[in-house]
């Protein structure tokens, strides 16, 4: 039932590129979409509930105030869901749609299988004559893959667009942006700048969870490259980058470590103390949104925030032409 575009060898190939060129690399650095095991989803998701990560409950709030509104602009037959994890959100924008009559398909995109079809199955009891197609594909290679038919909204949410550093940002918008026609719509989810204790707070909470989740990498290398890293060994870092006004997470070495990646052939040293960048989460300004969704050919029609101005939707429309 799933679209895999991950399947074979691509996956493996795909894992085995980024962690040589990461871990080869100086400062080391591992990209944030290996977070999403089974495991790492389920840590994500309890991420969400935390009282310290304000992101998904803001974003909650201005779909349940604005989906309605979303869905009479748009007029959407077929959401695609980039980055789609459990579909929590999708039900308002689901509901919305099928409210005003336009909505036919459903197309969730995720890179983890289980969670895909865990979701895709919810969804398909709960809309008996939605057309649900998942699809596993990876969003910044796959963009060209998704369907092509029908009046589209493509919702991008979570605010996952900043993981990715602005140059791949405007790749990733510029190829959106040419698979969809005049009449489709983006919705954008983007976190906000705001005082950076509170954005340390969330990527940093008491009880570790998101240092559980940043050390579930480590996990995933060790049983799918046959690595040997010790997750303990490492601390989790989460820092507040003014220059960039990104949050970026890494792991440090506690003490001095040569850990082999035995399906690579390749030992990693690390130096006590040394830092692995896992991720980067991008913070946003409305005018830094609206320019780079400009520069791609969108033209912003709403901007949507929460009542705190935490958190932003932004609905954009494709420029003809
Ligand atoms: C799923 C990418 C939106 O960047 O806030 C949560 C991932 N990382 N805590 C984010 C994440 C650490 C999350 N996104």
């Amino acid at each position: 039932m799933v679209t895999d575009h991950l399947g074979g060898d691509y996956l493996r190939q795909a894992l085995e590129d980024d962690v040589r060129a990461g871990l080869t690399s100086s400062p080391k650095r591992l990209p944030p979409k290996w977070f999403y095991d089974e495991a790492g989803s389920e840590l994500f998701s309890r991420i969400t509930r935390l009282t310290e990560y304000y992101p998904t409950r803001r974003e909650l709030e201005i779909l349940r105030r604005r989906a309605v509104d979303v869905a009479g602009l748009t007029r959407a037959d077929t959401l695609v869901e980039l980055g789609s994890g459990t579909s929590e959100k999708t039900v308002l924008l689901l509901d919305a749609l099928a409210n005003a009559g336009t909505l036919r398909a459903y197309t969730p995109v995720d890179v983890d299988a289980v969670t895909l079809a865990a979701a895709a199955e919810r969804l398909a009891v709960r809309y008996p004559g939605l057309d649900v197609r998942p699809v596993r594909a990876d969003f910044e290679r796959h963009l060209a893959l998704l369907p092509r038919n029908g009046r589209r909204l493509v919702a991008f949410l979570g605010g996952t667009i900043g993981n990715l550093p602005p140059a791949a940002r405007e790749m990733f918008f510029k190829e959106l942006r040419a698979t969809l026609r005049p009449g489709d719509t983006l919705l954008l989810g983007a976190d906000l700048v705001k005082e950076p204790s509170r954005l340390v707070r969330a990527y940093d909470d008491a009880q570790g969870v998101t240092a559980a989740f940043n050390r579930n990498v480590l996990h995933v290398l060790n049983r799918e490259l046959d690595a040997g890293f010790e997750p303990e060994a490492f601390e989790h870092v989460a820092l507040w980058d003014e220059d960039n006004e990104w949050i970026e997470m890494r792991l440090r070495a506690t003490r001095p470590m040569e850990v082999p990646i035995r399906a690579l052939g390749l030992t990693a040293s690390f130096a006590e103390g040394e830092e692995m960048r896992t991720e980067i989460s991008a913070k946003f300004r409305r005018q830094g949104v609206l320019d780079e969704l400009s520069r791609a050919g969108f033209a912003v029609c709403r901007w949507y925030t929460d009542s705190a101005g935490d958190f932003a939707l932004t609905l954009a429309t494709v420029v003809s032409g």
